[in-house]
């Protein structure tokens, strides 16, 4: 397994360019499922997960190739496809999930393996599947497997409130329902820019879909729809974490292709922690200036702080002169990180779902373990500012949800290299 290793202590100066978004990538693959023919997805990272859905669309039938022109997949989609996602992919990565609402759509079954859980928590589906079943699916579970069928062979429309905002229960039944036969209304949908990029992906397919981007989401179904040709967003969660790293003391960073509309809530916080943070062409550039300041964080759905960028804040704060507190509601385990930059020298004590950081002059670099996609991400960060080396092992994590952060930091000034295991 690889490790990458930091040598921290060197202030960022520079320009970094962010990749597309990861999140929002995924549901568009999924998506090209709606519809038979050849598929333009631009704009993809090339990382393990994206990998792990095109080899989900390969086993289906569907061929799917990386183009080099728009840095991007073109996937050619049959008439016909095995309406299945074994465990072994759906394990390995959750959002395989998404195929599920595009396969009972199209061709009236699907038979999908339940995501297991993963470091941060249970992440039932039960959202997924009631909204399904409220749109005419038959789902039935055994053996690990969700088997849903259409009995009537088309899905109809509906009204569904969603119990809790989820990002891909509301991208699963999007999909359904812009295939199902009449309007469907679905309330206390999630809001998250990715959301909104998969809605405009299905409009482009000739979807009806009206409130994207509001948690009230209202779709008329079509019979049919055309291949997909979109541009997936830039990934607001890699801008974020840069935006982070470049809020180090003594960093001055531009991150190119961010949309500032996306990270308000984050650039709030890192405002109110000391970071000077302002839009040039292209992009925002942040200044850390000396030490951060302490700041109080929730997290919550979108347009509230995401929680994907928990820990990489955390992170940051560990070296602010007083205590923040971060209280994590979405996710039931997502301090994985707390102990391992405990190891650097953070203070920081756990109750419940709030995590209280005092902040320490300085970190020292440890041999860390990476748990999670962002919890991996935080590591990388308190290394960059850690005095001495840190070794992050486990970064197979990291390499689901960041397309060679080594290669993207190194340029900056950052002491980084990874090592082959
Ligand atoms: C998406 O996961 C993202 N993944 C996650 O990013 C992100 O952390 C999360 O949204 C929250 O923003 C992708 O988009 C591929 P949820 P998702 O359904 O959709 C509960 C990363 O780092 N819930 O919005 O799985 C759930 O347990 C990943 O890139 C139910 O109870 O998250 C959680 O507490 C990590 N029942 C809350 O809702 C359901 O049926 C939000 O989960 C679905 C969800």
């Amino acid at each position: 397994m690889d490790t990458i290793v930091v040598e921290g202590g060197v202030p960022l100066r520079g320009t970094v360019q962010v990749s597309g978004a990861k999140n929002a990538a995924l549901p568009a693959v999924a998506a090209a499922l709606l519809a038979e023919g050849d598929h333009r997805v631009a704009n993809v990272p090339d990382l393990a997960d994206v990998r792990t859905m095109a080899r989900l669309l390969g086993h289906m039938g569907c061929a799917v190739e990386r183009s080099g022109d728009h840095h991007g997949l073109s996937i050619r989609v049959p008439a016909a496809v095995t309406p299945e996602a074994p465990y072994e992919l759906v394990k390995t990565m959750r959002a395989a999930v998404l195929v599920l609402g595009p396969l009972v759509a199209r061709w009236g079954r699907a038979r999908v393996s339940l995501p297991g859980g993963c470091a941060i928590g249970a992440r039932p589906i039960d959202q997924h599947l009631k909204a399904l079943t409220a749109l005419g699916a038959r789902i039935e579970l055994e053996h690990g497997y969700v088997d849903a069928t259409a009995p009537a062979g088309r899905l109809r429309g509906t009204t569904f409130t969603f119990d809790v905002q989820t990002v891909t229960g509301t991208e699963n039944v999007l999909m359904a329902a812009a295939l199902a036969e009449g309007r469907t209304v679905l309330r206390n949908c999630a809001r998250e820019p990715e959301v909104v990029d998969l809605a405009a992906a299905l409009v482009r397919m000739g979807a009806r879909i009206e409130g994207a981007g509001t948690d009230e989401l209202r779709i008329d179904g079509v019979e049919r729809l055309r291949p997909l040709d979109h541009v997936v967003i830039p990934d607001r969660i890699e801008a974020g974490t840069f935006l982070v790293a470049g809020a180090l003391p003594g960093s001055d960073v531009v991150v190119r292709g961010c949309r500032a509309a996306d990270l308000e809530a984050l650039v709030e916080k890192l405002r109110a922690a000391g970071a000077t943070v302002g839009e040039v062409e292209g992009g925002l550039r942040v200044v850390g200036d000396g030490r951060p300041r302490p700041v109080d964080v929730r997290t919550s759905p979108h347009p509230g702080f995401p929680t994907d960028m928990q820990a990489q804040l955390m992170a940051l704060l560990c070296l602010a002169d007083g205590s923040s507190t971060l209280t994590e509601t979405v996710f039931e385990n997502r301090f994985m990180h707390v102990q391992e930059l405990r190891r650097m020298g953070a203070e920081i004590a756990v109750d419940g779902k709030t995590a209280v950081v005092k902040g320490v002059p300085a970190l020292s670099g440890a041999p860390v373990m990476a748990s999670d996609l962002r919890a991996s991400a935080a590591l990388i960060v308190a290394g960059l500012a850690a005095r001495g080396t840190t070794v992050v092992q486990r970064v197979y994590h990291l390499d689901r949800g960041y397309e060679r952060i080594e290669a993207k930091l190194a340029p900056l000034g950052a002491r980084i290299r990874r090592e082959k295991a």
